[in-house]
């Protein structure tokens, strides 16, 4: 559903009255990006129902519940998420990373030690996690700080996975920077090969980390926007949940 109907004209001026920038209004490209953007829909479809009434007392069933219903939606790849983290400086950072499992432990994912978000998180062990499934409107926001799981439960976890998973884990110094993609070619087919013929090779950097959840919220998407949204909290080792206006 498109949040405004598109004006009849361009504003006379940027968001605070200024004068727009020579030239900006008389930009085709950046004005069909502009009516691409206002014509985009949301929350246009039939969506679940959630009466938070009946949530479970704990978040990780109704996240479990969740993610299967989304995945039974058609909603594509529902276990990507969106990390962020913060460096030590305090500025924030983001990027999308696969949920490996989710148990009373917490969230589970994997990547390079070495890496941005790896160096983020070794001087400042917290994050969010950030979920978005639009065939059901729902959205999942989790917060906490984050552990390592240890070297042989990173090393088990990498090596149940894809040999694909395994051939770029071995590629390694993520977030480094790349020389030319004639240079990734060739550390990615040797990274494969190896992979082939050792399925349990080891890579050492890449870790397994873990979230504890101290907050998760759940959002469910509404076509009224009368949207429910409901947080619980951990505290003293005990979870509360409150509703939260949208
Ligand atoms: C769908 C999707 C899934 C991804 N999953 C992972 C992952 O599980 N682990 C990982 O290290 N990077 C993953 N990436 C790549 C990250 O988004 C990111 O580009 C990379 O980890 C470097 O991030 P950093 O520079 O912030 O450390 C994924 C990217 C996409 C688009």
């Amino acid at each position: 559903m498109s949040e405004h109907p598109a004006p009849p004209h361009p504003p006379a001026g940027g968001p605070d009255g200024a004068a727009p920038e020579p030239g900006a209004e008389a930009d085709p490209a950046a004005r069909a990006f502009r009516d691409l953007l206002r014509g985009l829909r949301v929350w246009d479809h039939d969506l679940p129902s959630f009466d938070p009434a009946a949530a479970p007392d704990e978040p990780l069933p109704l996240f479990r519940q969740w993610l299967r219903e989304a995945a039974e939606a058609g909603q594509p790849e529902p276990q990507t998420m969106t990390l962020a983290t913060a460096d030590a400086a305090g500025d924030p950072n983001v990027r999308t990373v696969m949920l490996h499992d989710a148990d009373e432990r917490g969230w589970h994912f994997a990547t390079h030690r070495g890496s941005r978000k790896g160096r983020e998180l070794a001087v400042r062990p917290r994050a969010a996690l950030g979920f978005y499934w639009p065939a059901v409107g729902r959205q999942v926001r989790v917060r906490g700080p984050v552990a390592e799981a240890g070297p042989t439960e990173s090393a088990a976890d990498l090596h149940r996975r894809s040999p694909g998973a395994l051939a770029a884990a071995l590629v390694g110094r993520q977030s480094e920077v790349l020389g030319s993609v004639e240079e990734l070619a060739r550390a990615s087919d040797a990274a494969w090969e190896r992979a082939r013929q050792e399925p349990d090779a080891p890579v050492p950097s890449w870790t397994l980390y873990v979230l504890r959840p101290e907050e998760v919220e759940f959002f469910q998407g509404d076509a009224r926007r009368r949207h429910v949204r409901l947080d619980y909290r951990r505290e003293d080792g005990r979870w509360t949940r409150d509703l939260l206006w949208p």
